[in-house]
């Protein structure tokens, strides 16, 4: 059974995605910054017993150690760092709004960053012999870094080796 962090979870693209892993069987550690009110994911998690909602919000620095903590050890096959905002409003060269791309950076870049730090040794403990995928650690050794990159995608943050 594969097992995936999903963060925005609660609507859009995080929650589609958290309905459609689930369909497939995966075990899901969801996260919402307010799980109380993400009642969209609580009706999915009823439905599917493999999903566990976790509260996440990225614009707080000790956020990824604290959901790292959550999951424990479990090894985790994909991380979608999904959580993420466009910015309240359109920023123009001599008007930049310092703060709002500040926290924008802080949500958008930092915090997966932070988050990808945080869970890497659950995806060391990755092995995938099925799908012919390399059974050696993610991203520590430094011939593995030369050879390959671990790719962070805007987006979704589905890291993935590059050959
Ligand atoms: N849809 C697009 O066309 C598009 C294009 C480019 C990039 N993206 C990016 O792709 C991702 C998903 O898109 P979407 O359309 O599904 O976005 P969405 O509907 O706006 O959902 C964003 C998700 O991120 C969560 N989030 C926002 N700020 C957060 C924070 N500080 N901490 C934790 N969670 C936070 C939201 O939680 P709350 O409900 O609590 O706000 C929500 O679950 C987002 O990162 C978005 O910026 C989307």
């Amino acid at each position: 059974m594969k097992t995936v962090l999903i963060t925005g979870a609660n609507r859009g693209i995080g929650l589609e995605h958290t309905r459609r892993y689930a369909e497939r069987g995966a075990r899901i550690f969801a996260t919402a910054r307010k799980p109380d009110e993400a009642d969209e994911l609580a009706a999915l998690a009823k439905r599917h017993a493999e999903i566990k909602v976790l509260a996440y919000d990225a614009s707080d620095n000790g956020a990824a150690a604290a959901l790292k903590d959550r999951i424990g050890s479990a090894p985790l096959d994909l991380m979608f760092a999904n959580a993420g905002a466009m910015g309240t409003r359109r920023q123009t060269f001599g008007d930049v709004d310092t703060e709002a791309v500040q926290a924008l950076i802080q949500v958008n870049a930092l915090a997966p960053l932070k988050l990808a730090e945080a869970v890497r040794r659950q995806r060391c403990a990755i092995r995938s012999e099925s799908d012919g995928v390399s059974d050696q650690p993610y991203g520590l050794d430094r011939r593995q870094r030369l050879g390959r990159r671990l790719r962070l995608s805007p987006l979704q943050g589905d890291a993935e080796h590059d050959r």
